[in-house]
């Protein structure tokens, strides 16, 4: 069965740049933006030109010097910000307009205090202008995830009409579980005219952890693009992890679904973004965490010596990580032990080890981890004294 393409739509740049503390120079921001290009995103969303007079020139910048990727910009569904989107995207080859407005009743009411069917005449009309500068129109509606389905459905099929071809539903607010989101997609799969032209997209925030799970849940049930970012940094809890995304793809959909991500591009990117942005990356954070491939308790430790397999469903080497690594600590075994030595040239017997595995528990007791100073010191104080 042939396998369908999911484009993966990087918004590092614009919802990721959004976190306090992380804001990119132009020049970072172009920095970023080609090693993205390389990495074989197919959106980079590079900022959201109206903001300020430095975004609006990174995202021109962005927009030159972005070869294979589609860049684009966001804008609200208002005049001005939709023609200098245009304008910032002009030098780019595959530009992309990406405007929008809340749908749920809590925008509608409170946010924008208007009516439903005010915000359809601004979504039409915002897609219209922008279709006027851009053949590639996205259009996102905002809070989606705690829009009225039937209200939603008539807001996609009227900017279709005007010309959208990417639908973005944002779970903005991260409210949505995995299957309300999903269900999400099927209803408008079902409900909307014309959504077969056009590709639907996940959006999902973190709130409660569950971003990454809604896109799988949106791709299962017909999203054709995932947004997301490197590192899942974006506001609040942040966006959807793409490192993740694209591992669950390849491991566990491979046979449905491709992408075209390099992925052992995946960890230099993860720490090309953490140290522009001066974001650490949380050491268990899936797939790019310092510990994402760390064995430290003896039973695993054992298990993954014996065969990599009966404790990582993935190849470091997959996401670019040289190996997996043995962490000695307080908790680690003999097998570690006498695995850790091998590594530094010393073979030890059963009698060497068992003293060895003696001092270095006294030792791993009183500090944190036991690095491989602490190994030759024991080698040449303790093992070398035996024979
Ligand atoms: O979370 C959101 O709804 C957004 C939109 C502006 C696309 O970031
Ligand atoms: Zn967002």
């Amino acid at each position: 069965m042939a396998t369908e393409k999911i484009f993966i739509f990087d918004t590092t740049l614009r919802d990721g740049e959004q976190v306090p503390g992380c804001k990119l120079l132009k020049e970072q921001k172009m920095i970023i933006a080609e090693q993205l290009d390389v990495f074989g995103v197919d959106i980079i969303e590079a900022g959201f030109p109206i903001s300020s007079p430095g975004d609006f020139e990174a995202v021109q910048a962005v927009a030159q010097i972005v070869k294979s990727a589609t860049v684009c910009g966001l804008s609200r569904a208002v005049v001005k910000d939709i023609e200098v989107a245009a304008q910032a995207l002009k030098g780019a080859v595959r530009p992309r307009i990406h405007t929008g407005i809340g749908t749920s009743d809590s925008h509608v009411r409170f946010k924008l205090n208007t009516t439903r069917e005010d915000i359809l005449y601004r979504a039409i009309a915002a897609v219209k202008l922008a279709k006027s500068f851009v053949d590639d129109v996205e259009f996102y509606a905002e809070d989606a995830g705690r829009t009225d389905n039937d209200f939603l459905a008539r807001v996609c099929e009227a900017v279709i009409k005007a010309g959208a071809t990417v639908l973005n539903i944002p779970d903005t607010t991260g409210y949505c579980l995995p299957h309300e989101y999903g269900e999400k997609m099927a209803y408008l799969k079902e409900n909307v005219t014309g959504i077969h032209n056009v590709v639907l997209s996940t959006h999902c925030h973190n709130d409660l952890g569950m971003a990454t799970a809604n896109s799988i849940a949106g791709v299962e049930n017909g999203a054709r693009q995932v947004e997301c970012t490197i590192n899942g940094i974006g506001e609040r809890a942040g966006n959807t992890a793409l490192e993740e995304v694209v591992m669950i793809l390849k491991q566990r959909f491979g046979h449905k679904y491709e992408t075209s991500i390099q992925s052992t591009m995946l960890k230099g990117i993860s720490l090309l973004v953490s140290e522009t942005m001066g974001m650490t990356v949380q050491a268990n954070k899936a797939i790019v965490g310092a510990n994402a491939f760390a064995h430290s308790s003896g039973i695993h430790q054992d298990g993954v010596i014996k065969n990599r397999e009966t404790y990582e469903i993935i190849n470091p080497a997959d996401v670019g990580v040289d190996q997996s690594s043995i962490v000695l600590t307080a908790r680690s075994g003999r097998a570690a032990l006498a695995y850790r030595f091998k590594e530094l040239g010393h073979h030890l017997r059963k009698d060497e080890l068992d003293v060895a595995y003696h001092h270095f528990l006294i030792l791993a007791d009183h500090q944190k981890e036991v690095v491989d100073v602490d190994l030759q010191k024991l080698f040449e104080q303790k093992i070398y004294a035996m024979v």
